[in-house]
């Protein structure tokens, strides 16, 4: 049986072997949920970048440029990472260059540590995500992005719902996959309200933003795309 495990911060990963296994990069405010929503549109492809100054020069080279800082779009860039932004009819065909200050954090580090591959989880797109991870049998470990290395409630809670949906298809011999399950399993039929003690959540009101990212970002199936790193890119 194939394993299952959560890394709750990209600060752990080093503490994983990734060979030959299957990351789910989940940062689910927002930028994981944020990137599915891109494919729903119909963006083509989506270059996961690390910093600022890098993401500003793909503007020259057909892309449009998204980045986000501490919740906020910084300026000059043609979106921020609010999922709504990338709604918008007009990104259909496009390449995005993005940068965030987890998320992409995150996935730059699995793709470094060596997975065989790397998909994009959210609440946005898990009956397709797991369908996926069913049929694939490699083992998974599931990757929050948390919040500046920093555990976070939101990221665990969907790592709980994937392992609950696929505890028949993996063993679960970890106990922060354990946790997860139990804190999901708790919260599955309120998810929108627990989402909201988190101390993202409460970052947004602070700022006087995005309230209604978290709404959005807590619906399950918007898409069945899952988008998935090949090379530098991700794609569907
Ligand atoms: C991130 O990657 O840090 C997040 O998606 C932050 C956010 O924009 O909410």
């Amino acid at each position: 049986m194939k394993s299952i495990e959560v890394v709750y911060s990209p600060k752990l990963l080093p503490l994983y072997d990734l060979s030959g296994k299957l990351v789910v990069v989940i940062d689910i405010l927002r930028a994981s949920s944020t990137i599915c929503v891109a494919f729903e549109t119909g963006v083509n492809k989506v270059l996961p970048v690390a910093g600022i100054d890098e993401c500003l020069i793909f503007k020259d080279f057909d892309f449009l440029i998204a980045a986000e800082r501490n919740a906020i779009k910084v300026p000059a860039f043609d979106m921020g990472n609010s999922p709504f932004e990338f709604q918008n009819p007009l990104l259909a065909g496009k390449n995005i260059a993005f940068t965030t200050t987890n998320g992409t954090k995150a996935l730059k580090m699995a793709k470094a540590q060596g997975a065989k591959e790397i998909l994009i989880g959210s609440f946005l797109n898990l009956s397709a995500l797991c369908k996926q991870l069913e049929e694939l049998q490699l083992d998974v470990v599931l990757l929050c992005a948390g919040w500046k290395d920093k555990y976070n409630l939101e990221d665990s809670l969907f790592a709980g719902a994937v392992a609950a949906h696929l505890s028949d298809y993996f063993a679960k011999n970890d106990d922060a996959c354990i946790a997860a399950i139990e804190l999901y399993e708790k919260h599955a039929n309120n998810l929108d309200e627990i989402i909201r003690k988190s101390s993202h959540a409460n970052r947004f009101q602070l700022l006087h933003l995005h309230t209604d990212d978290i709404a959005f970002c807590s619906q399950i199936d918007y898409t069945q795309k899952v988008p998935k790193l090949v090379g530098e890119y991700l794609v569907i």
